[in-house]
């Protein structure tokens, strides 16, 4: 026991004595690990006789707390003494503000849509989320679009089992059969989410993008409601009034369908976001097809509806003006940084 408390007694002196931090360290690992008083300790207990060995136990106990609150208390009063060091020397400035912590901001695509939610629940409508990975039921066959539909090649599909039954969804208008089973009539509805397709990824193309469905199903309603409520979505997104016109469109799951177009934002006689035709493609609608509300539980007979799809990712790079799609779920920081 005289050499156990010879070697106690060094390593206290050692540990009070350490100069820094990574000395500090360094003996920390050497006394508290195998090889130290508390490792040798420990180590010895399987050769000793049976009546000493729970003694032997709690010497190492007591001495491994020892040691941790020595290291402790060591690494208190060096740290301290670096402290007092830098504030008693010229350079320390009390006056000088502290370093700001580094602020997060949000993703471009959640502020749109976080703008459009309130947009919307302000004039009383729901905010629904639908499944990603959606079952082909509602990605297509409640749609209207069936196997053999050639809307079906539209969108290149990623599928996730071998049968086909389960897709990542290629556009959110699985959201508007969900809704239909969701709420009753009237309702009105937006779902935006991430969809995915597979594309030829180009600067207007993405594999993995985000759209924005919106349904709104009641009594008698009409195009004119369409193009209304469309209008007060632009203006709640660029701030002003823009003129809207219909071109005809086709989708299986509205009729009539309509690709609709506003009139550029940033011009009056043609630029670069534009093509110079004053014009942007804006979203595809039309008024919700009997068949599809069917699909839904809701008689045609009864009541009437139009939808929406509009292209979240490109109406983001349209408001901040950035030019290629690739960039907004690219992760990359150096274009994060600039909507902090
Ligand atoms: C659809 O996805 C229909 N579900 C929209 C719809 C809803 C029609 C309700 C009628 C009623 P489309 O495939 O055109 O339609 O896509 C809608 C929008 O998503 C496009 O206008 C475009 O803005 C955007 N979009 C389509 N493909 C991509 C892509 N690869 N990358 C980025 N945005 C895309």
């Amino acid at each position: 026991m005289q050499e156990f408390d010879d070697l106690r007694r060094t390593a206290l002196e050692r540990v009070t004595a350490a100069a820094d931090l990574e000395e500090l360290r360094e003996l920390e690992r050497e006394v508290l690990g195998k090889d130290g008083p508390v490792g040798r300790l420990l180590a010895s207990i399987p050769a000793l006789p049976p009546e000493s060995r729970r003694e032997t136990g709690q010497r190492a106990n007591t001495l491994k707390r020892e040691l941790e609150a020595a290291v402790l208390e060591r690494r208190n009063a060096i740290e301290e003494a670096a402290l007092e060091a830098e504030r008693s020397g010229g350079s320390f400035d009390p006056t000088l503000p502290a370093p700001k912590p580094r602020r997060g901001s949000l993703h471009p695509i959640t502020r749109v849509t976080r703008e459009l939610e309130d947009l919307f629940t302000s004039m009383g409508w729901h905010v629904l989320d639908g499944p990603e990975v959606e079952l082909e039921r509602y990605n297509f066959d409640a749609l209207n679009i069936p196997r053999d539909h050639p809307a079906r090649d539209t969108m290149d599909t990623f599928r996730c089992d071998p049968e086909g039954k389960l897709v990542l969804r290629t556009h959110t208008s699985p959201g508007q059969v969900r809704a239909m089973e969701r709420l009753r009539p009237p309702f009105r509805a937006i779902v935006p989410g991430k969809v995915f397709r597979n594309e030829t990824v180009d600067a207007s193309h993405e594999h993995t993008f985000h759209q924005m469905e919106g349904l709104c199903v009641d009594r008698d309603v009409s195009v004119g409601h369409l193009i209304g409520t469309m209008k007060t979505l632009l203006r709640g997104i660029f701030g002003k009034d823009i003129e809207v016109r219909l071109r005809p469109g086709y989708f299986p799951f509205v009729e009539p369908g309509f690709e609709l177009d506003a009139r550029c934002p940033f011009c009056t006689s043609g630029c670069s976001v534009c093509k110079q035709s004053t014009w942007i493609e804006l979203l595809p609608c039309g008024m919700v097809h009997p068949n599809v509300l069917r699909a839904g539980g809701i008689d045609p007979e009864q009541w009437t509806g139009f939808a929406f799809g509009l292209g979240l990712s490109r109406l983001t790079m349209l408001r901040y003006g950035i030019d290629d799609v690739r960039l907004l779920l690219s992760g990359d920081l150096r274009f994060l940084e600039q909507f902090a």
